[in-house]
């Protein structure tokens, strides 16, 4: 018989997961609901990240980074997230949505430019795709970017981009050739708040990951230097479709992570409330919400990180990574939605942070492609 599967972290793994057990409990945790009320972006964590190598996961050693992967950073991002889905997703960004593409499709002048900033956290990352008409439909994109010379020049607008204005450094991605049909013709460019002509714009305030930052992207005569075109010219949207196949995966992770948090707190909850002269715990009505939380959430896991563990084989996970971004938002869904239940009239304040894992779960569905995006891609590649 060959080796068998195994499901156990390892010695490494293990080690990181703990570090970042203990840095979520004791650093992130107790500002979680603060972040929230104040939309106060999540600086500390993020620097405290940088010292432990959070920021570099994805990124080779010769380049600052931690090269851990992404099974290693989905262990990570569920800890992070079972403590703050503000600060999670500012984390799963930066290493998927920036740091991952300049590995994979970077040139050596970029990536010795870029990645150790990266790394260390001096340059946080963005990702900006969406845009006011092109929010599902990312290839239907209008955002230009002309060649003048040695530099293209970008004019257009992106919405929604997380840590935009906090940003060292974005990927953009504009047409290139605007008589291409949609999904064609675009280009990726490495955009830094400093070139002529980028402007971060209007602030979200959004019902949940509150103290993450998302704002609006401006291009006015944007002037990037032909040298930050990532990748191919026309060839970008490859680029932001395998760039979301890795960051569908910190997403997964993040909705394992809050959906854990849910299913903690209530146990908790559960135990500690009497009703009908004993704790809430003893009714199976409640016994099993809490059956069907830890099921599913489990099996989420086990789907991010059967993606994160083919994406780390350098194996096409289009497919796993929107089936267990899927299945994952959609059981943390669930389970925070029971865990409202569970706390009753409590959950329903402030008193108690359920109510905020409510609000945080509902993104998980939403952003980096909604659940119905999910289940086309998936539809696609078992129907091919
Ligand atoms: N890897 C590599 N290439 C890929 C790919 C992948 N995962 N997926 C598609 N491609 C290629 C295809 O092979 C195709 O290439 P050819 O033309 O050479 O055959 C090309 O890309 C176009 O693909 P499709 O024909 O599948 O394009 P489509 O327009 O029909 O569908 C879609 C694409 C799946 C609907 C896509 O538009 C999509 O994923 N939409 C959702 C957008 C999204 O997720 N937005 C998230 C915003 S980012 C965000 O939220 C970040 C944040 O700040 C938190």
């Amino acid at each position: 018989m060959g080796e068998g599967m195994d499901f156990s972290y390892g010695e490494d793994l293990e080690a990181i997961r703990q570090t970042a057990r203990e840095v979520a409990e004791r650093e992130v945790a107790p500002f979680a609901a603060a972040f929230d009320r104040e939309e106060r972006f999540p600086e500390a964590p993020m620097r405290r990240f940088a010292e432990l190598g959070f920021l570099g996961m994805l990124i080779p050693e010769e380049h600052g980074g931690m090269n851990l992967g992404n099974l290693a950073l989905a262990v990570v991002l569920e800890e992070i997230n079972r403590a703050c889905a503000s600060t999670g997703v500012t984390l799963s960004v930066h290493n998927s949505l920036l740091g991952s593409p300049i590995v994979r499709f970077g040139n050596e002048e970029q990536k010795r430019r870029y990645l150790p900033r990266v790394a260390s956290g001096e340059i946080l990352g963005a990702y900006a795709l969406t845009e006011p008409n092109a929010g599902s439909d990312a290839g239907a994109m209008r955002t230009r970017a002309e060649r003048r010379g040695d530099r293209f020049v970008l004019n257009g607008t992106k919405i929604w981009i997380t840590s935009g204005d906090r940003a060292g450094l974005v990927v953009v991605y504009a047409k290139t050739d605007p008589a291409a049909p949609r999904g064609k013709g675009i280009s990726a460019f490495l955009v830094e708040p400093s070139f002529r002509g980028f402007r971060a714009g209007k602030k979200e305030s959004k019902t949940g990951i509150r103290g993450s930052s998302t704002v609006e992207l401006l291009f006015e005569d944007c002037e990037v230097p032909e040298a930050n075109l990532l990748g191919t010219l026309h060839e970008g949207f490859k680029i932001a479709m395998d760039t979301l196949d890795g960051g569908r995966i910190g997403i997964g992770a993040q909705a394992v992570g809050i959906g854990r948090a849910c299913l903690e707190a209530s146990i908790k909850y559960a135990k500690e409330r009497v009703q009908f002269g004993q704790p809430i715990a003893n009714f199976q009505a409640i016994q099993f919400k809490v059956a069907d939380m830890g099921t599913e959430l489990d099996a989420a896991r086990l789907l991010v990180h059967r993606a994160a563990w083919l994406r780390d084989r350098g194996a096409r996970c289009t497919r796993e990574a929107a089936m267990a971004k899927s299945f994952a938002s959609r059981a943390c869904n669930r389970a925070a939605d029971e865990a409202v239940q569970i706390h009753g009239g409590a959950g329903y304040t402030t008193e108690f942070p359920v109510e905020r894992y409510l609000r945080d779960a509902r993104i998980t569905e939403i952003y980096e492609g909604v659940t119905d995006i999910q289940r086309i891609v998936i539809a696609r590649a078992l129907l091919q």
